[in-house]
C-alpha cells in the first residue's frame, strides 16, 4: 500500500491520535503499631484475596528513625518472617532528612539494591521515614524498571499529613529544591501514630504549619478547631504522646490535601494553579538560602506570615483574621524571627517558584481564615519590606 505525508483526497493528513484514560487511586490506611503482632494491615494490602504470588519487598529505612528506635528493624523483621512474606535482604537504612535529597547516591543506592536484590515491577518498595526520604524512594520505584510498586510508611507529621499522602516526589538540584521529580501515586499509604513518638521537638511542631496552611486556605472551622485545641497540641510538640488531637490534625490535613487532589482538576498540576502551595514561594527560598537548617515545614509558617501580612497589607484579608493567625503561629511557638528574611530576595524568589510551576505567576493569598484566593502580580517593594520586618519575629 503506497504511503504519502501529503493530504489525501478529503484534503487531511495523516494522523494517528491515541487516546486513553487511566483511573488512579490508593488507600491512605490510619493506624497504630503497624508492625506489630496483632496488625494484619500491611500483610492485606501486600496479599490480597485471590493473590497467587508473594511479592518480594525492598524495605527502606530511614537513619534517623532507626538511631531513634533500634529494636524497630527487629520488629520489621519478625513481621514479615510471622507472615512468610519475602523480604529481599535486611532494610536498606538510609540517611533522613533533606540530605538524602541532596544526595544523588542516596537514589543510586536504591537503584543498585533494585539491581542486585532481584526488585522487579510486581515487587514493592516499602519506606518507612521522614517526608524527604520518601521523596527520595517514591522517585527510584517510579523509575527503576519504569516504575515498581509502592507502600508509603511516613514517620514524621508532616510526611503523614502532607508529603507523603499525595501523587509527587522530588529531589534536590543544583541547589534547587524539588528540581528533579515526577508524578506518580503510591500503591498505598500507611500513617501508624506510633512511629511519631520518637520525634524531636522541632519536627513535631514543623508538620503542623501544613495543617495550618490548608485550614488557611480551605477550612475555616478546622482553623477555629486547631486554636481551639493549640493546648493539647503543644503537649505533644513538647514531648507527650501523640494522642487523639494530632490524630485528627493529622487525618483532616491530609483529608483537604487529598479532595483537593482529587476534586481540584489537576492532580497532575499542568496549569499554573497551586492552591495547596500558599506560603511555599518563599518557603522554598529560605530553605535553599538556609542550606537546608531550617525544615520544610518551619519554612511554610515562615512563608504563611508572610502572605498573611502581605494579605492584609494590600486590603484582601481584615487586621483581625491577620491578628488570629499570627495568634495561632505564635501559640504553637513557631520560630519566625530569622536573619534569613534579609537574604530573601522577593523578586528573585517569586521567578524562581514560577519557573519550578511553570505558566504565569500564581500566587495564593488569603481573602478570610479559611479562603485562599490566587493573585498573578506581587508588589515586590511592599513583600521585600515586609519580609525584612520579620527579621526580629511577628511585629507586636
Ligand atoms: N512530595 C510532596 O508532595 C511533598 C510535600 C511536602 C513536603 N515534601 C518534602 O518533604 C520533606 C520534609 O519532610 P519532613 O518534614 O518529614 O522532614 P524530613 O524527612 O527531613 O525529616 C525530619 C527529620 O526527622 C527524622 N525522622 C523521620 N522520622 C523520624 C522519627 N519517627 N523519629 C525521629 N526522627 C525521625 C529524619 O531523618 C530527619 O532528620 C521536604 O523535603 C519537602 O520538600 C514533599
Ligand atoms: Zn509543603
Amino acid at each position: 500500500m503506497p504511503f504519502s505525508s501529503e493530504k489525501n483526497a478529503s484534503g487531511q493528513k495523516p494522523i494517528i491520535q491515541p487516546r486513553f484514560t487511566l483511573a488512579y487511586g490508593y488507600p491512605v490506611h490510619f493506624t497504630a503499631g503497624v508492625f506489630g503482632p496483632g496488625n494484619s494491615l500491611l500483610s492485606e494490602i501486600l496479599l490480597p484475596p485471590g493473590s497467587e504470588v508473594v511479592p518480594r519487598i525492598l524495605l527502606l529505612l530511614d537513619g534517623t528513625l532507626d538511631t531513634a528506635l533500634p529494636e524497630l528493624k527487629d520488629r520489621m523483621a519478625r513481621y514479615f518472617h510471622r507472615l512468610n512474606l519475602d523480604l529481599a535482604g535486611d532494610p536498606m537504612v538510609l540517611p533522613g532528612g533533606e540530605q538524602c535529597k541532596n544526595d544523588l547516591s542516596v537514589l543510586h543506592s536504591i537503584y543498585d539494591a533494585v539491581a542486585d536484590r532481584g526488585i522487579d515491577r510486581h515487587s514493592y518498595i516499602i519506606v518507612v521515614g521522614g517526608g524527604a526520604l520518601i521523596d527520595v524512594a517514591g522517585f527510584a520505584a517510579a523509575t527503576a524498571h519504569r516504575g515498581i510498586r509502592l507502600i508509603r510508611i511516613p514517620t514524621t507529621v508532616l510526611a503523614q499529613n502532607d508529603a507523603s499522602v499525595g501523587v509527587k516526589n522530588g529531589l534536590n538540584f543544583a541547589g534547587r529544591k524539588n528540581f528533579i521529580g515526577s508524578f506518580a501515586p503510591p500503591n498505598a499509604v500507611i500513617n501508624d501514630l506510633e512511629l511519631l513518638e520518637t520525634l524531636e521537638e522541632r519536627d513535631r511542631r514543623a508538620g503542623l504549619a501544613e495543617a495550618i496552611k490548608v485550614a488557611l486556605i480551605r477550612d475555616q472551622q478546622f482553623f477555629e478547631w486547631m486554636e481551639a485545641n493549640a493546648e493539647a497540641l503543644n503537649r505533644f510538640v513538647l514531648g507527650g504522646a501523640p494522642g487523639p488531637e494530632v490524630q485528627y490534625v493529622i487525618y483532616r490535613c491530609a483529608e483537604l490535601h487529598l479532595k483537593q487532589i482529587s476534586n481540584g482538576g489537576d492532580p497532575f498540576e499542568t496549569g499554573s494553579a497551586r492552591p495547596l502551595d500558599f506560603g511555599h514561594w518563599s518557603a522554598h527560598f529560605l530553605e535553599e538560602i538556609s542550606q537546608h537548617s531550617i525544615r520544610h515545614g518551619e519554612a511554610v509558617c515562615m512563608g504563611m506570615v508572610l502572605d498573611s501580612l502581605y494579605s492584609q497589607s494590600v486590603g484582601l484579608l481584615s487586621g483581625d483574621q491577620r491578628d488570629r493567625i499570627l495568634g495561632l503561629v505564635q501559640k504553637l511557638d513557631f520560630p519566625i524571627a530569622s536573619d534569613l528574611w534579609k537574604k530573601l530576595d522577593v523578586k528573585s524568589a517569586l521567578e524562581s517558584f514560577r519557573e519550578h510551576l511553570g505558566g504565569e505567576l500564581c500566587i495564593t493569598l488569603l481573602k478570610a481564615v479559611g479562603k485562599g484566593v490566587e493573585v498573578h502580580e506581587i508588589d515586590n517593594a511592599m513583600m521585600q519590606k515586609l519580609a525584612e520586618s520579620l527579621t526580629s519575629g511577628i511585629p507586636v
